[in-house]
Protein backbone atom coordinates (compact mmCIF):
# COMPACT_ATOMS: atom_id res chain seq x y z
CA UNK A 1 0.00 0.00 0.00
CA UNK A 2 1.10 3.67 -0.81
CA UNK A 3 1.38 4.97 2.50
CA UNK A 4 3.27 2.07 4.27
CA UNK A 5 7.16 2.46 5.28
CA UNK A 6 7.57 -1.24 5.52
CA UNK A 7 5.77 -4.58 3.81
CA UNK A 8 8.68 -6.62 1.76
CA UNK A 9 9.20 -8.99 4.99
CA UNK A 10 5.27 -9.62 4.97
CA UNK A 11 2.95 -11.84 2.98
CA UNK A 12 -0.04 -9.81 4.06
CA UNK A 13 -1.23 -6.47 5.40
CA UNK A 14 -1.81 -5.66 8.94
CA UNK A 15 -5.15 -6.75 10.21
CA UNK A 16 -8.15 -4.14 10.40
CA UNK A 17 -7.77 -3.59 14.39
CA UNK A 18 -4.10 -3.65 14.25
CA UNK A 19 -3.73 -0.85 11.60
CA UNK A 20 -6.71 0.94 13.30
CA UNK A 21 -4.45 0.66 16.93
CA UNK A 22 -1.42 1.51 15.24
CA UNK A 23 -2.81 4.63 13.56
CA UNK A 24 -1.22 7.75 15.16
CA UNK A 25 -2.26 10.45 12.49
CA UNK A 26 -5.43 11.94 14.14
CA UNK A 27 -2.90 13.35 16.55
CA UNK A 28 0.41 13.03 15.14
CA UNK A 29 -0.42 15.73 11.98
CA UNK A 30 0.48 18.49 13.93
CA UNK A 31 4.27 17.35 13.43
CA UNK A 32 3.72 17.91 9.70
CA UNK A 33 5.30 21.18 9.32
CA UNK A 34 8.24 20.11 11.04
CA UNK A 35 8.25 16.97 9.77
CA UNK A 36 9.07 18.77 5.98
CA UNK A 37 11.66 20.81 7.39
CA UNK A 38 13.53 18.15 8.56
CA UNK A 39 13.31 16.07 5.82
CA UNK A 40 14.67 19.42 3.66
CA UNK A 41 17.59 19.35 6.31
CA UNK A 42 18.27 15.70 5.73
CA UNK A 43 18.33 15.58 1.70
CA UNK A 44 20.69 18.68 2.04
CA UNK A 45 22.92 16.38 3.98
CA UNK A 46 22.56 13.67 1.51
CA UNK A 47 23.45 15.83 -1.00
CA UNK A 48 26.78 16.68 1.21
CA UNK A 49 27.42 12.69 1.38
CA UNK A 50 27.26 12.21 -2.29
CA UNK A 51 24.01 10.19 -1.64
CA UNK A 52 21.97 13.06 -3.75
CA UNK A 53 22.54 14.69 -6.61
CA UNK A 54 22.75 18.48 -7.51
CA UNK A 55 19.68 17.95 -9.55
CA UNK A 56 17.61 15.50 -7.72
CA UNK A 57 18.23 17.51 -4.25
CA UNK A 58 16.39 20.97 -6.07
CA UNK A 59 13.34 18.51 -7.49
CA UNK A 60 13.51 16.75 -3.99
CA UNK A 61 13.32 20.31 -2.18
CA UNK A 62 10.89 21.61 -4.85
CA UNK A 63 8.66 18.30 -3.94
CA UNK A 64 8.89 19.41 -0.33
CA UNK A 65 8.00 22.66 -0.48
CA UNK A 66 4.62 21.38 -2.54
CA UNK A 67 4.14 19.14 0.03
CA UNK A 68 4.62 21.79 2.82
CA UNK A 69 2.32 24.15 1.40
CA UNK A 70 -0.33 21.34 0.63
CA UNK A 71 -0.32 20.40 4.06
CA UNK A 72 -1.03 24.01 4.54
CA UNK A 73 -3.65 24.76 2.70
CA UNK A 74 -4.89 21.41 3.80
CA UNK A 75 -5.16 20.09 0.14
CA UNK A 76 -2.93 17.46 1.43
CA UNK A 77 -3.97 15.19 4.32
CA UNK A 78 -3.67 11.91 6.13
CA UNK A 79 -5.16 9.05 3.92
CA UNK A 80 -6.96 5.87 5.75
CA UNK A 81 -4.26 3.74 4.55
CA UNK A 82 -1.45 5.81 6.53
CA UNK A 83 -0.01 4.85 9.93
CA UNK A 84 1.60 7.65 11.23
CA UNK A 85 2.33 11.18 9.99
CA UNK A 86 5.97 10.22 8.46
CA UNK A 87 4.35 7.44 6.27
CA UNK A 88 1.79 9.88 5.12
CA UNK A 89 3.70 12.86 3.83
CA UNK A 90 6.62 10.16 2.40
CA UNK A 91 3.41 9.08 0.12
CA UNK A 92 3.30 12.78 -0.73
CA UNK A 93 6.64 13.59 -1.49
CA UNK A 94 6.16 10.33 -4.18
CA UNK A 95 3.30 11.58 -5.31
CA UNK A 96 4.60 14.66 -6.40
CA UNK A 97 8.44 13.67 -7.32
CA UNK A 98 7.68 10.25 -8.43
CA UNK A 99 9.06 7.02 -6.42
CA UNK A 100 12.30 6.82 -7.92
CA UNK A 101 13.11 10.08 -6.28
CA UNK A 102 11.05 10.23 -3.24
CA UNK A 103 12.24 6.78 -2.51
CA UNK A 104 15.90 8.21 -2.16
CA UNK A 105 14.58 10.51 1.51
CA UNK A 106 14.20 7.74 4.18
CA UNK A 107 18.10 6.22 3.94
CA UNK A 108 19.76 6.67 7.03
CA UNK A 109 17.21 8.04 9.09
CA UNK A 110 14.27 6.43 11.26
CA UNK A 111 11.10 7.38 12.18
CA UNK A 112 12.36 6.53 15.60
CA UNK A 113 14.70 9.22 15.34
CA UNK A 114 12.62 11.68 13.18
CA UNK A 115 9.96 11.50 15.60
CA UNK A 116 12.03 12.30 18.80
CA UNK A 117 13.53 14.92 16.47
CA UNK A 118 9.91 16.75 15.28
CA UNK A 119 8.36 16.38 19.50
CA UNK A 120 11.44 18.60 20.39
CA UNK A 121 11.41 20.92 17.65
CA UNK A 122 7.17 21.33 18.23
CA UNK A 123 7.34 20.92 21.65
CA UNK A 124 9.93 23.87 21.88
CA UNK A 125 7.94 26.50 19.99
CA UNK A 126 4.94 25.59 22.25
CA UNK A 127 6.89 26.18 25.36
CA UNK A 128 7.75 28.99 24.10
CA UNK A 129 4.29 30.63 23.07
CA UNK A 130 2.88 29.35 26.81
CA UNK A 131 5.44 31.36 28.16
CA UNK A 132 4.12 34.36 26.27
CA UNK A 133 0.76 33.63 27.26
CA UNK A 134 2.04 33.11 31.36
CA UNK A 135 3.88 36.40 30.69
CA UNK A 136 0.70 37.78 29.98
CA UNK A 137 -0.96 36.71 33.04
CA UNK A 138 1.82 38.46 35.24
CA UNK A 139 1.31 41.85 33.24
CA UNK A 140 -2.11 41.73 34.32
CA UNK A 141 -1.34 40.85 37.98
CA UNK A 142 1.22 43.82 37.93
CA UNK A 143 -1.22 46.38 36.42
CA UNK A 144 -3.88 45.36 38.84
CA UNK A 145 -1.24 45.74 41.37
CA UNK A 146 -0.02 49.47 40.22
CA UNK A 147 -3.76 50.32 39.97
CA UNK A 148 -4.01 50.08 43.70
CA UNK A 149 -0.56 51.35 45.63
CA UNK A 150 -2.20 51.68 48.63
CA UNK A 151 -5.36 49.16 48.99
CA UNK A 152 -4.54 47.22 52.13
CA UNK A 153 -6.41 43.70 52.98
CA UNK A 154 -6.69 41.21 55.35
CA UNK A 155 -3.48 39.02 55.00
CA UNK A 156 -4.45 34.89 55.78
CA UNK A 157 -2.61 32.04 56.83
CA UNK A 158 -4.88 28.48 57.81
CA UNK A 159 -8.16 30.89 55.69
CA UNK A 160 -7.92 32.98 58.64
CA UNK A 161 -7.16 36.63 58.78
CA UNK A 162 -3.49 37.03 59.94
CA UNK A 163 -2.13 40.37 59.13
CA UNK A 164 -2.87 43.83 57.13
CA UNK A 165 -1.08 43.58 54.00
CA UNK A 166 -1.42 45.48 50.59
CA UNK A 167 -3.91 43.95 47.81
CA UNK A 168 -0.75 45.08 45.34
CA UNK A 169 1.82 42.97 47.67
CA UNK A 170 -0.64 39.81 47.34
CA UNK A 171 -1.36 39.98 44.01
CA UNK A 172 2.69 40.37 43.19
CA UNK A 173 2.73 37.23 45.28
CA UNK A 174 1.16 35.53 42.81
CA UNK A 175 3.41 36.89 39.77
CA UNK A 176 6.99 35.04 41.63
CA UNK A 177 5.86 31.55 41.26
CA UNK A 178 5.04 32.45 37.29
CA UNK A 179 8.24 34.02 36.54
CA UNK A 180 9.74 31.27 37.95
CA UNK A 181 7.76 28.69 35.67
CA UNK A 182 8.52 30.56 32.48
CA UNK A 183 12.49 30.71 33.76
CA UNK A 184 11.75 26.51 34.07
CA UNK A 185 10.65 26.23 30.76
CA UNK A 186 13.80 28.22 29.32
CA UNK A 187 15.58 25.53 31.77
CA UNK A 188 13.99 22.79 29.71
CA UNK A 189 14.83 24.16 26.32
CA UNK A 190 18.29 24.66 26.94
CA UNK A 191 18.39 21.00 27.48
CA UNK A 192 15.51 19.79 24.80
CA UNK A 193 18.08 21.69 22.33
CA UNK A 194 20.10 18.64 21.24
CA UNK A 195 18.78 16.78 18.28
CA UNK A 196 18.34 13.04 17.91
CA UNK A 197 18.13 13.30 13.89
CA UNK A 198 20.72 11.20 12.74
CA UNK A 199 20.64 8.80 15.08
CA UNK A 200 18.16 6.10 12.86
CA UNK A 201 16.30 3.73 14.63
CA UNK A 202 18.77 3.41 17.80
CA UNK A 203 22.32 2.74 16.10
CA UNK A 204 23.53 5.56 13.97
CA UNK A 205 24.08 5.41 10.12
CA UNK A 206 26.34 4.00 7.91
CA UNK A 207 25.93 6.53 5.66
CA UNK A 208 28.43 9.54 6.34
CA UNK A 209 25.68 11.81 7.09
CA UNK A 210 26.41 14.60 9.31
CA UNK A 211 24.22 15.15 11.95
CA UNK A 212 25.55 18.57 13.69
CA UNK A 213 24.53 20.12 10.31
CA UNK A 214 21.04 18.88 10.61
CA UNK A 215 20.83 19.66 14.27
CA UNK A 216 22.01 23.33 13.35
CA UNK A 217 19.69 23.90 10.52
CA UNK A 218 16.56 23.06 12.64
CA UNK A 219 17.35 25.28 15.47
CA UNK A 220 19.10 23.02 18.12
CA UNK A 221 22.54 23.36 19.85
CA UNK A 222 23.93 20.75 18.99
CA UNK A 223 23.17 16.69 17.54
CA UNK A 224 22.77 13.57 20.76
CA UNK A 225 26.14 11.98 21.60
CA UNK A 226 24.44 8.57 22.09
CA UNK A 227 21.69 7.35 19.43
CA UNK A 228 20.56 4.99 21.96
CA UNK A 229 19.56 7.33 24.36
CA UNK A 230 18.60 10.17 21.88
CA UNK A 231 15.70 7.62 20.24
CA UNK A 232 14.56 6.32 24.06
CA UNK A 233 14.79 9.14 25.93
CA UNK A 234 11.53 11.29 26.46
CA UNK A 235 12.58 13.00 30.25
CA UNK A 236 12.36 16.24 27.83
CA UNK A 237 8.71 15.98 27.45
CA UNK A 238 8.60 14.54 31.40
CA UNK A 239 10.41 17.73 31.84
CA UNK A 240 7.77 20.23 29.83
CA UNK A 241 4.73 18.19 31.23
CA UNK A 242 5.64 19.05 34.60
CA UNK A 243 6.45 22.67 34.03
CA UNK A 244 3.24 22.94 32.24
CA UNK A 245 1.55 21.16 35.13
CA UNK A 246 3.33 23.39 37.82
CA UNK A 247 1.94 26.24 35.67
CA UNK A 248 -1.60 24.72 35.96
CA UNK A 249 -1.24 24.24 39.88
CA UNK A 250 0.64 27.69 40.32
CA UNK A 251 -2.79 29.57 38.09
CA UNK A 252 -5.18 27.27 40.18
CA UNK A 253 -4.16 29.04 43.44
CA UNK A 254 -4.73 32.47 41.71
CA UNK A 255 -8.18 31.10 40.20
CA UNK A 256 -9.40 29.38 44.22
CA UNK A 257 -8.61 32.89 45.54
CA UNK A 258 -10.88 34.75 42.58
CA UNK A 259 -13.57 32.24 43.03
CA UNK A 260 -13.72 33.20 46.71
CA UNK A 261 -13.29 36.62 45.99
CA UNK A 262 -16.28 37.01 44.12
CA UNK A 263 -18.37 35.66 46.33
CA UNK A 264 -20.68 38.25 47.91
CA UNK A 265 -19.12 36.68 51.75
CA UNK A 266 -16.18 37.77 50.75
CA UNK A 267 -17.27 41.07 48.46
CA UNK A 268 -13.23 41.92 47.21
CA UNK A 269 -13.79 41.87 43.78
CA UNK A 270 -16.79 41.66 40.68
CA UNK A 271 -15.56 40.13 37.73
CA UNK A 272 -16.55 41.76 34.32
CA UNK A 273 -19.33 40.47 32.53
CA UNK A 274 -17.29 39.11 29.34
CA UNK A 275 -15.35 37.15 31.64
CA UNK A 276 -18.31 35.77 33.56
CA UNK A 277 -21.25 33.11 33.02
CA UNK A 278 -24.83 32.72 33.83
CA UNK A 279 -26.94 30.39 35.35
CA UNK A 280 -29.75 28.58 32.33
CA UNK A 281 -32.16 28.80 35.17
CA UNK A 282 -30.96 30.95 38.02
CA UNK A 283 -31.56 34.39 36.50
CA UNK A 284 -29.53 36.20 39.20
CA UNK A 285 -25.98 34.28 38.68
CA UNK A 286 -22.60 35.22 37.60
CA UNK A 287 -20.48 32.38 37.79
CA UNK A 288 -16.64 32.81 37.70
CA UNK A 289 -16.38 29.73 35.16
CA UNK A 290 -13.04 30.67 34.15
CA UNK A 291 -11.46 30.37 37.43
CA UNK A 292 -12.97 26.96 37.72
CA UNK A 293 -11.69 26.31 34.68
CA UNK A 294 -8.46 26.48 35.73
CA UNK A 295 -8.98 24.60 38.64
CA UNK A 296 -10.72 22.13 36.75
CA UNK A 297 -7.95 21.55 34.32
CA UNK A 298 -5.05 21.83 36.63
CA UNK A 299 -6.31 17.96 37.19
CA UNK A 300 -6.05 17.15 34.03
CA UNK A 301 -2.63 18.79 33.23
CA UNK A 302 -1.11 16.64 36.54
CA UNK A 303 -2.69 13.56 34.68
CA UNK A 304 -0.72 14.13 31.87
CA UNK A 305 2.64 14.62 33.74
CA UNK A 306 1.48 11.21 36.01
CA UNK A 307 0.62 9.42 32.72
CA UNK A 308 3.27 10.15 31.00
CA UNK A 309 5.73 8.93 33.27
CA UNK A 310 3.37 5.86 33.92
CA UNK A 311 4.21 5.29 30.31
CA UNK A 312 7.92 5.50 30.20
CA UNK A 313 8.11 3.77 33.88
CA UNK A 314 10.27 0.66 33.37
CA UNK A 315 11.04 0.93 29.48
CA UNK A 316 13.80 -0.99 28.25
CA UNK A 317 16.12 1.00 25.63
CA UNK A 318 15.92 1.85 22.80
CA UNK A 319 12.93 2.49 21.29
CA UNK A 320 9.52 0.98 21.65
CA UNK A 321 6.00 1.18 20.46
CA UNK A 322 4.65 2.27 23.85
CA UNK A 323 6.96 5.52 23.49
CA UNK A 324 3.80 6.56 20.75
CA UNK A 325 1.78 7.58 23.58
CA UNK A 326 4.07 10.05 24.87
CA UNK A 327 2.41 12.96 22.28
CA UNK A 328 -0.84 13.32 23.33
CA UNK A 329 -0.78 14.19 27.08
CA UNK A 330 1.50 16.78 26.32
CA UNK A 331 -0.02 18.44 23.44
CA UNK A 332 -3.04 18.58 25.65
CA UNK A 333 -1.24 20.07 28.17
CA UNK A 334 -0.07 22.83 25.96
CA UNK A 335 -3.73 22.85 24.50
CA UNK A 336 -5.58 23.43 27.48
CA UNK A 337 -2.51 26.22 28.47
CA UNK A 338 -3.26 28.09 25.60
CA UNK A 339 -7.08 27.93 25.75
CA UNK A 340 -6.33 29.24 29.33
CA UNK A 341 -4.08 31.77 29.59
CA UNK A 342 -5.66 34.58 27.38
CA UNK A 343 -8.67 33.79 29.42
CA UNK A 344 -7.23 34.48 32.62
CA UNK A 345 -5.71 37.28 31.70
CA UNK A 346 -9.00 39.05 30.49
CA UNK A 347 -10.07 37.91 33.95
CA UNK A 348 -7.37 39.11 35.70
CA UNK A 349 -7.13 42.57 33.80
CA UNK A 350 -10.88 42.86 34.22
CA UNK A 351 -11.23 42.34 38.12
CA UNK A 352 -13.48 45.05 39.72
CA UNK A 353 -11.73 45.04 43.04
CA UNK A 354 -13.24 46.90 46.45
CA UNK A 355 -10.84 48.70 47.91
CA UNK A 356 -13.16 50.51 50.69
CA UNK A 357 -14.42 46.50 51.79
CA UNK A 358 -11.20 45.49 51.57
CA UNK A 359 -10.19 47.92 54.02
CA UNK A 360 -12.67 47.42 56.01
CA UNK A 361 -11.67 43.70 56.34
CA UNK A 362 -7.86 44.20 57.03
CA UNK A 363 -7.91 44.97 60.64
CA UNK A 364 -11.13 42.37 61.78
CA UNK A 365 -9.68 39.27 63.51
CA UNK A 366 -7.52 41.23 65.74
CA UNK A 367 -4.57 41.13 62.74
CA UNK A 368 -2.86 43.90 64.49
CA UNK A 369 -2.27 42.12 67.31
CA UNK A 370 1.27 41.00 66.66
CA UNK A 371 1.84 44.79 65.69
CA UNK A 372 1.50 44.86 69.66
CA UNK A 373 3.55 42.98 70.37
CA UNK A 374 6.29 44.02 67.96
CA UNK A 375 5.50 47.74 69.60
CA UNK A 376 6.53 46.08 73.24
CA UNK A 377 9.51 44.81 71.94
CA UNK A 378 10.87 47.83 70.47
CA UNK A 379 10.32 49.12 73.73
CA UNK A 380 12.52 46.09 75.77
CA UNK A 381 9.55 43.94 76.39
CA UNK A 382 11.00 40.23 76.05
CA UNK A 383 8.95 38.97 72.94
CA UNK A 384 7.54 35.90 74.84
CA UNK A 385 6.09 38.36 77.68
CA UNK A 386 5.07 40.73 74.99
CA UNK A 387 3.37 37.90 72.88
CA UNK A 388 1.08 36.72 76.31
CA UNK A 389 -0.09 40.56 76.60
CA UNK A 390 -0.55 40.79 72.99
CA UNK A 391 -2.53 37.89 73.77
CA UNK A 392 -4.53 39.29 76.86
CA UNK A 393 -5.30 42.07 74.89
CA UNK A 394 -7.31 40.25 72.14
CA UNK A 395 -8.97 38.49 74.91
CA UNK A 396 -10.46 41.45 76.26
CA UNK A 397 -11.18 43.11 73.57
CA UNK A 398 -13.03 39.83 72.04
CA UNK A 399 -14.88 39.78 75.04
CA UNK A 400 -16.19 43.14 75.01
CA UNK A 401 -16.79 43.10 71.59
CA UNK A 402 -14.68 45.41 70.22
CA UNK A 403 -11.54 46.36 68.03
CA UNK A 404 -8.15 46.00 69.40
CA UNK A 405 -7.77 50.45 68.82
CA UNK A 406 -11.04 50.91 71.56
CA UNK A 407 -9.56 49.16 74.77
CA UNK A 408 -8.97 51.95 76.51
CA UNK A 409 -5.78 53.56 77.96
CA UNK A 410 -7.13 52.05 81.43
CA UNK A 411 -7.42 49.20 79.73
CA UNK A 412 -4.13 49.07 78.27
CA UNK A 413 -2.60 50.24 81.66
CA UNK A 414 -4.10 47.09 83.70
CA UNK A 415 -2.70 44.52 81.04
CA UNK A 416 0.70 45.53 81.15
CA UNK A 417 2.27 49.27 82.78
CA UNK A 418 4.20 48.97 79.64
CA UNK A 419 1.07 49.53 77.20
CA UNK A 420 1.21 53.22 77.07
CA UNK A 421 -1.08 55.32 75.05
CA UNK A 422 1.78 55.61 72.20
CA UNK A 423 1.21 51.69 71.53
CA UNK A 424 -2.52 53.09 69.47
CA UNK A 425 0.53 54.58 67.03
CA UNK A 426 0.57 51.43 65.69
CA UNK A 427 -3.10 50.44 65.89
CA UNK A 428 -3.60 51.34 62.57
CA UNK A 429 -4.04 48.99 58.85
CA UNK A 430 -1.88 51.97 57.67
CA UNK A 431 0.78 51.83 60.57
CA UNK A 432 1.19 48.16 60.49
CA UNK A 433 1.91 48.06 56.47
CA UNK A 434 3.98 50.93 56.69
CA UNK A 435 6.34 49.15 59.58
CA UNK A 436 6.72 46.21 57.90
CA UNK A 437 9.65 47.46 55.74
CA UNK A 438 12.16 44.87 55.30
CA UNK A 439 13.15 43.43 52.14
CA UNK A 440 10.50 41.46 51.17
CA UNK A 441 7.53 43.25 53.33
CA UNK A 442 4.55 44.64 52.39
CA UNK A 443 5.28 48.50 53.43
CA UNK A 444 4.35 50.54 49.86
CA UNK A 445 7.89 51.33 49.39
CA UNK A 446 9.26 47.43 49.43
CA UNK A 447 6.03 46.69 47.31
CA UNK A 448 7.00 49.58 44.63
CA UNK A 449 10.12 48.41 44.44
CA UNK A 450 9.22 45.08 43.88
CA UNK A 451 6.84 45.92 40.82
CA UNK A 452 10.35 47.17 39.55
CA UNK A 453 11.86 44.00 39.61
CA UNK A 454 8.69 42.41 38.37
CA UNK A 455 8.86 43.91 35.05
CA UNK A 456 12.30 43.50 34.93
CA UNK A 457 12.29 40.15 35.12
CA UNK A 458 9.53 39.67 33.09
CA UNK A 459 11.35 42.02 30.25
CA UNK A 460 14.13 39.71 30.53
CA UNK A 461 12.60 36.45 29.92
N1 LIG B 1 4.58 6.95 15.31
C1 LIG B 1 5.67 6.51 16.13
C2 LIG B 1 5.78 7.36 17.38
O1 LIG B 1 5.10 8.29 17.49
C3 LIG B 1 6.96 6.56 15.39
C4 LIG B 1 7.09 5.36 14.55
C5 LIG B 1 8.02 4.41 15.09
N2 LIG B 1 7.53 3.12 14.69
C6 LIG B 1 8.29 2.05 14.67
N3 LIG B 1 7.74 0.97 14.28
N4 LIG B 1 9.54 2.06 15.02
O2 LIG B 1 6.55 7.07 18.27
Amino acid sequence: NAGALWGGRFASGPAEAMAALSKSTHFDWVLASYDVRASKAHARVLNSAGLLTAGDLESMLTGLDQLAADVYSGAFGPAESDEDVHGALERGLIDRVGPELGGRLRAGRSRNDQVATLFRMWLRDAVRRVSAGVLDVVEALTAQAQAHPDAAMPGKTHSQAAQPVLLAHHLLAHTHPLLRDVQRFRDFDGRAAVSPYGSGALAGSSLGLDPEKIAAELGFDGSAENSIDATSSRDFAAEAAFVLAMTAVDLSRLAEEIVSWSTPEYGYVTLADAWSTGSSIMPQKKNPDVAELTRGKTGRLIGNLTGLLATLKAQPLAYNRDLQEDKEPVFDSVLQLEMLLPALTGLVSTLTFHTDRLRELAPAGFTLATDIAEWLVRNGVPFRHAHEVAGDCVRRAESRGVGLDELTDEEFASIDPALTPEVRAVLTVDGSIGSRDSRGGTAPARVAEQITVVQRTAGEL
